[in-house]
């Protein structure tokens, strides 16, 4: 196995659902709905394929994909961008995340990245050669410390990681933490890399704030997104970045030559979906805080001790009240006793050992998956 790739391993959330396969467990550790796509979206895609979409996709994402982009940026955010200046469709979020950090990171700079963090970030910024400065964000609200960010930021500095609402925590950075990271940037000429997957899966009170929109942030914030969560089709990969012309034609410049195109169907599928009339945005709101309320309840009667999620899917619990085991053991402890598996946290810690307490569970469900879990969840005890 050659250097750079030999600390990787297997993915966590691979392992994790293996096993839960083989005892057959209520799988809420894999962040994917087991629900399916609205029809009129799906139909959407097979109209696409009906009318003869079935070719290579212009690079950079076929015109109709980039104008809605662009539409549905103005509309929730006011934030103006040229369709064919300012948008590239990549494979999913996790395509415009590589091509983002390949088009603008170069070996030995390094790059703010906030821990937890999504579990291709690092990876990433390995294979990138970036020197990473993780910046926690601390329980029970899974804040980060102004001091220990301004910190991390130097003259090396390339980049900052940020995702908001944030998973694994359920975080939604407020526009103060959010112009304080921007101050930041701005002092010291530092470039945002922002993956907003979650832009609408955000709770009453927390609003989702767009940092390229925040003054000082127009060329200097690469703002990351994809349908898969917001349309419940995250196996369609169809993702894109939105930037300043010039980061583009850089973020262009990677795309074509590591997948060239994303599938054409699905450009003209999420065209369709991001021109969706309000109500459905509501309703994917309401829906999600529905299950949110649901589970938050159901851990909070367990003996974890559980921290309520601003946006996203997801629920973190600190086992430590209850068990002595870390994160890793006592997901397959769960996954075996209680029939439940969960993702632990600390895979997504750039030093495990600062989340070996936590856990997550994942609750973009069916209300039966999320019963059947609540069922076997009012067991739980300490562990051995
Ligand atoms: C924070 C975050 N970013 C990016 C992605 C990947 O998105 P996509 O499936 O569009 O590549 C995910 C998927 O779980 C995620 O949680």
């Amino acid at each position: 196995m050659i250097e750079r790739i030999r600390g990787f391993g297997n993915s966590v959330f691979a392992e994790m659902t293996a096993l839960a396969r083989q005892y057959g467990a209520v799988n809420l550790g894999q962040g994917f709905p087991d629900f399916d796509t609205p029809e009129d979206i799906k139909q959407a895609a097979v109209k696409a394929i009906a009318d003869g979409h079935n070719q290579y996709a212009v690079s950079h994402g076929e015109p109709v994909l980039r104008e809605a982009i662009a539409r549905h940026a103005a509309r929730f955010y006011n934030q103006h961008s040229d369709a064919n200046k300012h948008v590239c469709v990549t494979s999913g979020a996790s395509e415009a995340l590589w091509c983002s950090i390949f088009a603008t990171v170069e070996p030995g700079d390094e790059v703010i990245v906030f821990e937890p963090a999504f579990d291709v970030y690092i990876p990433n910024l390995m294979m990138a050669g970036a020197v990473i400065k993780p910046v926690t964000l601390y329980a029970p609200d899974f804040r980060f410390n102004r001091d220990e960010l301004r910190a991390a930021f130097s003259g090396k500095t390339k980049a900052i990681m940020i995702n908001t609402p944030h998973n694994p925590t359920g975080t939604v950075f407020t526009t103060e933490e959010l112009e304080f990271i921007r101050d930041l940037c701005v002092e010291f000429d530092v470039l945002a890399i922002s993956d907003e997957v979650y832009e609408h899966i955000v709770f009453a009170p927390h609003n989702h704030v767009r940092i390229a929109t925040l003054s000082g942030m127009e060329n200097r914030c690469i703002t990351i997104s994809s349908g898969g969560k917001t349309f419940s089709c995250t196996g369609w990969k169809c993702g894109w970045a939105i930037a300043s012309e010039e980061l583009i034609i850089a973020i262009r410049r990677v795309h074509q030559f590591t997948v060239f195109a994303g599938a054409t169907p699905f450009h003209y599928a999420i065209a369709y979906a991001l021109d969706k009339e309000q109500e459905f945005y509501h309703q994917l709101t309401a829906q999600y805080t529905k299950r949110r309320d649901y589970l938050y309840t159901v851990l909070q009667q367990t003996p974890l001790t559980v921290f309520n999620p601003e946006g996203a899917y997801f629920i973190t619990a600190d086992i430590s009240g209850i068990s002595a085991m870390d994160g890793v053991e006592f997901s397959k402890w769960l996954i075996k006793e209680h029939g439940v598996a969960v993702i632990p946290s600390q895979k997504f810690y750039c030093n495990e050992e600062r989340g070996k307490q936590f856990i997550r569970f994942c609750f973009c469900k069916q209300d039966e998956t999320l019963q059947l879990a609540a069922q076997r969840l009012s067991q739980l005890t300490t562990t051995p």
